[in-house]
């Protein structure tokens, strides 16, 4: 397969604001984006405690917070800033953002 067929495009550059929050669908998975510093994060939209909507949340650095219960990501790696959650799906980092 030709690494170019492994992508698919979910959104563009200007759909994604530096430390916003955007929900993507790829194949009916829901994940939310956020670009911090230039990067590109890709996380989990379902909050791991509760079930709560992360893109509902708020993005302060690399803190991801769920407004629900107010549990804190650290959208790098999806993992529980506290540790009392478990980690989020963590789809990965793009350097420099969208192309
Ligand atoms: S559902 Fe997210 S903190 Fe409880």
């Amino acid at each position: 397969m030709a690494e170019e067929e492994q992508y698919q495009k979910v959104a563009n550059r200007k759909d994604l604001k530096e430390v916003g929050l955007l929900k993507i669908e790829p194949n009916r998975k829901s994940i939310i984006s956020a670009m911090v510093i230039g990067n590109v994060y890709a996380v989990d939209s379902i909050c791991s405690h509760k079930g709560g909507p992360l893109a509902e949340g708020s993005l302060g650095g690399y803190n991801l917070t769920c407004h629900w219960h107010y549990a804190v990501f650290d959208i790098r790696n999806a993992t529980s800033m506290l540790r009392m959650e478990s980690p989020l799906w963590c789809f990965g980092k793009w350097r420099g953002g969208l192309q």
